[in-house]
């Protein structure tokens, strides 16, 4: 736990970059977030069938591109044919899926930080941890803030502190679990990353008071995110991260 570079979060982070505005885990949507102010966004990982981290959140290819069947059973080079913007909007015909290494080169020129989810397909989970945890380790950019993991997969989270003891990791959960110190113990994590729709503000306050992180998704509703910020949560993930817009 101690090996962690612990990032320092600004209290906004765009959701799937800015999912509200341009389609989501897409270069587009960094992009996007970025020109609205975002210092920090989120996105999700997984495997192609070849074994290379890209950005996507479902299994399933439907939703967010012009084709069907398991990302898990699609190789890079189909993967990059799909188009993924379409779904979303007319003007973002040609967006792609981009691979993890791409971007890491678009955070670099602008400069943002990211907190990059593993959300494994199922029967990859090792594999996905220590591919995401290795094109960190080799490609993070000296010049931006050190990345945050987070995982909903225990197992993911436990592999990367193996492999990468120096990433900083947060376990995501829907409900904050009752033994939600000793599973963050268990793996090392510092911080919890709860859905905003469950929380209290006694959790809160416990979890604040043990010295962990508390980051909370998915928060699109300013007064919303007032009432967080005043329970003293760490910051909010969003899908409009321009229309929190609270000081750093
Ligand atoms: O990391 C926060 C949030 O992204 C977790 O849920 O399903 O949007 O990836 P999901
Ligand atoms: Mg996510």
């Amino acid at each position: 736990m101690s090996d962690q570079i612990l990032p320092t979060t600004p209290r906004v982070v765009g959701h799937r970059g800015a999912a509200g505005h341009a389609p989501e885990n897409t270069l587009a949507s960094l992009k996007k977030a970025a020109a609205l102010g975002a210092r920090w966004v989120e996105f999700d990982t997984k495997l192609t069938a070849d074994g290379v981290p890209v950005l996507f959140h479902d299994d399933v290819l439907e939703r967010t591109t012009n084709a069907t069947g398991l990302l898990a059973d699609t190789t890079l080079a189909e993967v990059q044919m799909l188009d993924a913007g379409l779904w979303f909007a007319q003007e973002f015909r040609g967006e792609r899926v981009p691979t993890l290494d791409a971007a890491i080169a678009q955070l670099s020129v602008l400069g943002l930080g990211a907190n990059v989810e593993i959300k494994p397909c199922p029967g990859v989970e090792k594999e996905t941890a220590r591919t995401v945890a290795e094109v960190l380790r080799a490609e993070w950019p000296a010049h931006l803030p050190a990345p945050l993991v987070s995982s909903f997969d225990a197992g993911v989270l436990a592999t990367v502190g193996n492999s990468a003891p120096e990433l900083a990791r947060a376990l995501l959960v829907l409900k904050i679990p009752g033994d939600w110190q000793a599973r963050l113990q268990d793996l090392g994590c510092m911080a919890l990353h709860a859905q905003a729709k469950h929380l209290t503000s006694e959790q809160v306050a416990a979890v604040r008071g043990q010295g962990y992180a508390l980051r909370t998704f998915t928060v699109n509703d300013r007064a919303e995110a007032k009432k967080l910020f005043a329970w003293g949560v760490d910051a909010v993930i969003s899908d409009f991260p321009d229309r929190m817009a609270f000081e750093a």
